[in-house]
Order: structure tokens, then C-alpha cells, then sequence
């Protein structure tokens, strides 16, 4: 994949910069501006090398319309503060005030574009479609900089097509993330644990399906463990359960006993009547969870059989949060899991921008792993052994 370097002398060059700046928004107050930070490099060392950088980016899924609430204003305003330099925002994408933004930027300035998906044509499903917004896109700069790895799993407009149409590259971030796991998946240090957990096994299917060929160890937590734990004959009671998924969750458990990959489904668990922060809540064997009651986190004893697991592993990948973290009183299973990854010797991915957050949110030093993936679908579509589009469009 070209680099940064590999495009020349920038200075004077108008570079359109794809970032993934899909932060979680509570009204107009950022609550975590993790993607806005690990986007932060590249923009500077363009801005550094004397280029008009131009941030190209989205929020949310707006469907094509311009839906106020998910205006990337305060973005670029935070953006604008982790520079310590002042950022123009253009109301638009490719219309007028783009045009004028840009046509105004002297060396080393940087811009933020309106939400890309405020436009139809970015995520259309027809190539000539996504093509003539890609084209409106390219005219507005020299080069193109991929560094938003969250979307690279995504065909649109300014992730695939406009690299076709521009010198184009790969920046730090994407760089750093496609190489971690690279890693971690062509020849990983044995043995390979990786941690699943998150709401629904449906997301995880293909996931899991190629792990089985890969990992030596599934540890499998969060609201997903429950269709494993019905596919194993358990009462769930109100805990989530995606009952459709039970053959193909038995499909993989006989496949990994076939294998010799070894599954570890909670022994025991938190369970609580009601979803709320203060819902009364106990510990129960995962075969004895009362009717009415749901499966909020992992018990005491599965935390401590997932800590020994990860910490005898060579290479650990975690997608996803093993409880409901949000709640304080449900997320001590995946406070294990994480300070499990700190004391381990192991080379560690914390993919999905769930278990990113979560690890940020229980306070957890970042430096305790050794890469946070900045990307959800993105890496767990690498996991699976998909095609990136906005990856192979930049392969040599
Ligand atoms: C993400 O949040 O994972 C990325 O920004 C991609 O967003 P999307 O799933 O809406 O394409």
C-alpha cells in the first residue's frame, strides 16, 4: 500500500483526508472523541508537510438527507482544539461553501466537510451514482489520504471510488490498524484467545465461522452467550436470545469440539430483574437462571476462568464487552476481562468501538494494550477474512 510519502511534496497540495470521525454524540456534547484523537497524525503531518487538508467524513446514518443532529459542526470543533489550530467547517460537501472553504485555504490549514451521508450518492448501491459524487469530491482536492479504517469495510464514495480517480494513499491510522491485524491474524503467537461478546451472535456469525480455523480459544460473553447457552439445552429466562441463530450456534460448537478449538461459555452469571442501573441483581449457575430474569454480565467464577485463559494466551483479540458495562453494577466482567489483557504478556487487539469506549469509560490506561482498534464492522470484517474494499483499492 502506498504511503503518505509516496505521494511527493504536498506543500501547496489540496489533500481530501477520509477519516472516520463517527464519534458518540449526546446532544451536541461529544462523549468520546477517541476516533477524533486517533485521527490527529495524519492530519498534522499533512498540515505539517504544507498541505490544505481537507476532512472528509461522516456521522451517524442520516439516509441521505441532511438531519441536523448529526451536523459534524461539533466535530470540527474539537478537532480544531486537539490541533490547537483553528479548523473551517464547510456547510456543505461539494457545493458552495465547500468550493469557497477550500478555495480559501492557505498552506497547512485544515478543513472538516459537512456529513458525507447528508448526500444520497455516498453510500449508493449504483456505481455510476456513487462515481459522480466521488468525482464532485476529487475536483475539491490533488490526492487522497484513506484513514479512516472504522469505514474501510464500506464501498462508498469516499472510501473506494474516489481513490480511483486521485493519487492516493494510506494514512497512519489505517497503516497501523491493517498491520496489527495482520498480526494477528497470518501467524499469530499461540495460543490465539479471542474474547466475544456484545448483543447479537447474528453480527458474529461470519466471525466466529472463520475463528473456528484460526484461534485456538472462543471466550464468548455479553447478550451472544445466551444463544450459545440455549443452543447447549439452558432455560435463558428473559435474557437476550436470538432463537434463529440456535442451529447454526450448534453448527459451530460441534465444528470447534471437531477442531479441537476450545469454547468458553459462562459458568455463572449475573442476572437482574429488570434493565435499569439499580435493578436488584444476584450471581446464579448459567444452567439456573430464573425465569423473568436476564443475563446482564459474567459471574465471578467466569471472570476468573476467562482471566486464567487470557493470561496463558500469546495473542489476545477482544470484540466487544462481556456485561452491560454502562451500568456499574454489571460491569465487573468486563473490567476482568480488560485488566486480564493489562497483565498478560500477550500481544493485544481491543477491537469495535463498544469495547474501545468501555475500556476508556472503566478507566483503563490505553497503553495496557497494544493496539485499539478504532474500527467495529471494520475489524471484524478483517477477523472474518472479508475483502476490505477501501484496503484493496490501495494495494499495489
Ligand atoms: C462505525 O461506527 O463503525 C463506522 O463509523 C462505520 O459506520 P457505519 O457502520 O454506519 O458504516
Amino acid at each position: 500500500m502506498k504511503t503518505i510519502k509516496d505521494l511527493g511534496p504536498l506543500a501547496g497540495r489540496r489533500v481530501l483526508v477520509r477519516s472516520d470521525l463517527n464519534v458518540p454524540l449526546d446532544g451536541t456534547k461529544i462523549t468520546d472523541d477517541g476516533r477524533i484523537r486517533a485521527s490527529l497524525p495524519t492530519i498534522r503531518q499533512l498540515s505539517d508537510a504544507g498541505a490544505k487538508v481537507i476532512v472528509m467524513a461522516h456521522l451517524g446514518r442520516p439516509g441521505g438527507k441532511v438531519v441536523e443532529s448529526l451536523s459534524l459542526g461539533p466535530v470540527a470543533t474539537r478537532l480544531g482544539e486537539l490541533l490547537g489550530r483553528p479548523v473551517a467547517f464547510a456547510a456543505d460537501t461539494v457545493g458552495p461553501s465547500a468550493q469557497a472553504i477550500v478555495d480559501a485555504m492557505a498552506d497547512g490549514d485544515v478543513a472538516v466537510l459537512e456529513n458525507l451521508r447528508f448526500n444520497p450518492a455516498e453510500t449508493s448501491k449504483d456505481d455510476a451514482v456513487r462515481g459522480a459524487f466521488a468525482d464532485q469530491l476529487a475536483g475539491l482536492g490533488d490526492a487522497f489520504v484513506s484513514d479512516g479504517f472504522g469505514v474501510v469495510h464500506r464501498k462508498q464514495a469516499s472510501v473506494y471510488d474516489i481513490a480511483t480517480r486521485l493519487p492516493s494513499a494510506v494514512g497512519q491510522l489505517v497503516q497501523t490498524e491493517v498491520a496489527a491485524l495482520r498480526k494477528a491474524t497470518t501467524d499469530p503467537a499461540r495460543p490465539y484467545a479471542v474474547v466475544l461478546g456484545g448483543s447479537k451472535v447474528s453480527d458474529k456469525l461470519g466471525v466466529i465461522a472463520n475463528l473456528l480455523n484460526q484461534a485456538d480459544r472462543l471466550l464468548i460473553g455479553g447478550g451472544m452467550a445466551y444463544t450459545f447457552l440455549a443452543a447447549k439445552g439452558y432455560d435463558v429466562g428473559a435474557s437476550l436470545l436470538e432463537a434463529d441463530q440456535i442451529p447454526a450456534v450448534q453448527g459451530y460448537m460441534d465444528k470447534a469440539a471437531a477442531e479441537g478449538v476450545e469454547i468458553l461459555l459462562p459458568t455463572d452469571l449475573v442476572v437482574s430483574e429488570t434493565f435499569a442501573p439499580d435493578a436488584a441483581h444476584k450471581v446464579v449457575r448459567a444452567d439456573s437462571i430464573p425465569s423473568n430474569w436476564m443475563g446482564v454480565d459474567i459471574g465471578p467464577e467466569t471472570a476468573a476462568r476467562f482471566r486464567q485463559s487470557i493470561l496463558t494466551a500469546g495473542t489476545v483479540v477482544w470484540n466487544g464487552p462481556v456485561g452491560v458495562f454502562e451500568f456499574p453494577a454489571f460491569a465487573n466482567g468486563t473490567k476482568a476481562v480488560a485488566q486480564a489483557i493489562v497483565d498478560s504478556d500477550a500481544f493485544s487487539i481491543v477491537g469495535g468501538g463498544d469495547s474501545a469506549a468501555a475500556i476508556r469509560l472503566l478507566g483503563f490506561d490505553e497503553s495496557g494494550f497494544t493496539h485499539i482498534s478504532t474500527g467495529g464492522g471494520a475489524s471484524l470484517e478483517f477477523l472474518e477474512g472479508k475483502t476490505l474494499p477501501g484496503v484493496a483499492v490501495l494495494e499495489d
